[in-house]
């Protein structure tokens, strides 16, 4: 009996710190640099949103570090390319995506035009994800954002195709490192859906908003093109990949997560990133371990509560 009541205390106790543990965390995001040149991504989260475990990073080809987001976190990804950091001073900047924090940080700060932009607003609960690939800001580096795990229709978003070889000459930026936004390189209001132009049914896309639509047709190509580029899913990790290619556009609920250690700012992977395309689409969900995702704390308390009964009675 003594013996059976500490194993369960134990238990209860192990099942609560889990369920708080994971309980604190509604999503992860897991960025991977499948380029061939490093990527240094930056991350914005919004006004009253909680800061990640990091604002900006290196992250060499190949490699992927992971975050936890709490329950109603919003904010953005970009990828900085062309950085140079001073390795004494860790001073510096990027030639595209910058954040003008002249260190490899962003402390808040946001990227510089042009750069692609993963945008997200995590739910909370039982309430939806909303998450988009924005080209409004101009274009960088190809990005895509699968979901795991999640329910709902949790499509891929993102831009496989790589736009700096198709921009046209009036958009180019620092020699074709990215390709600027129409309302970026005109400032013109019925480019950037200002003024006039700052509604819907006033603002329509434009020869190069529908470049850009061709080319990437899940992501935002104007601030009105809403229908076709937010995307929902519930309960969902999320996954970042710079140059995605080869990877078609396709659900992600069958991508495998990366392999990965356990590093107290994050996780980091050691090696090189295996291709997701390799898994299995019939892997059912649990595999990628969000089980405990829609496990709240008080249910979980409940469940250790009822067990201990039962093994209480039963004795
Ligand atoms: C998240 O936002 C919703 C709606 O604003 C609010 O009801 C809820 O309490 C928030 N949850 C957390 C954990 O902050
Ligand atoms: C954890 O990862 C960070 C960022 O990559 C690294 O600087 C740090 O040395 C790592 N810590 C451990 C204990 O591995």
């Amino acid at each position: 009996m003594d013996l059976i009541v500490s194993y369960t205390s134990l238990y209860i106790s192990l099942v609560v710190l889990f369920a708080f543990c994971r309980g604190i965390s509604a999503a992860s995001f897991t960025i991977i640099n499948r380029c061939e040149y490093t990527v240094w991504p930056g991350i914005l989260s919004n006004a009253g949103s909680a800061v990640l475990d990091s604002t900006g990073f290196e992250l060499q080809q190949g490699r992927s570090r992971s975050f936890q987001a709490p329950p109603n976190w919003s904010g953005r990804f970009w990828g900085r390319t062309g950085c140079t950091f001073d390795t004494n001073t860790g001073q510096g900047s990027c030639v595209t995506g910058d954040c003008g924090s002249n260190q490899v940080e962003c402390n808040g700060a946001g990227a510089t035009p042009p750069a692609t932009l993963a945008e997200f607003t995590i739910g909370s609960g039982a309430a939806l994800d909303f998450y988009d690939v924005s080209l409004v800001d101009g274009y960088n580096v190809p990005m895509i954002v699968d979901t795991s795990g999640g329910s709902g229709t949790c499509l891929s978003t993102g831009c496989v195709t790589d736009l700096n070889r198709q921009c046209p000459n009036e958009l180019r930026f620092g020699d074709g490192a990215a390709c600027k936004s129409a309302c970026e390189a005109f400032g013109s209001p019925e480019y950037c859906c200002s003024g006039a132009y700052s509604s819907p049914a006033t603002c329509k896309p434009s020869i190069y908003s529908e470049m850009f639509k061709a080319a990437c047709p899940r992501s935002y190509s104007y601030a009105y093109d809403d229908a076709t580029s937010t995307f929902t899913c519930t309960g969902a990790d999320y996954t970042i990949t710079f140059c995605p290619s080869g990877t078609s556009q396709k659900s992600a609920r069958d991508a495998s997560p990366t392999t990965s250690t356990t590093n107290s700012s994050g996780t980091e992977s050691q090696d090189v990133v295996p291709n997701e395309d390799n898994s299995p689409s019939w892997l059912p969900n649990f595999f990628s371990g969000d089980s405990s995702k829609t496990l709240s704390p008080s249910a979980s308390v409940i469940a250790s509560l009822a067990s201990f009964l039962y093994l209480f009675l039963l004795h």
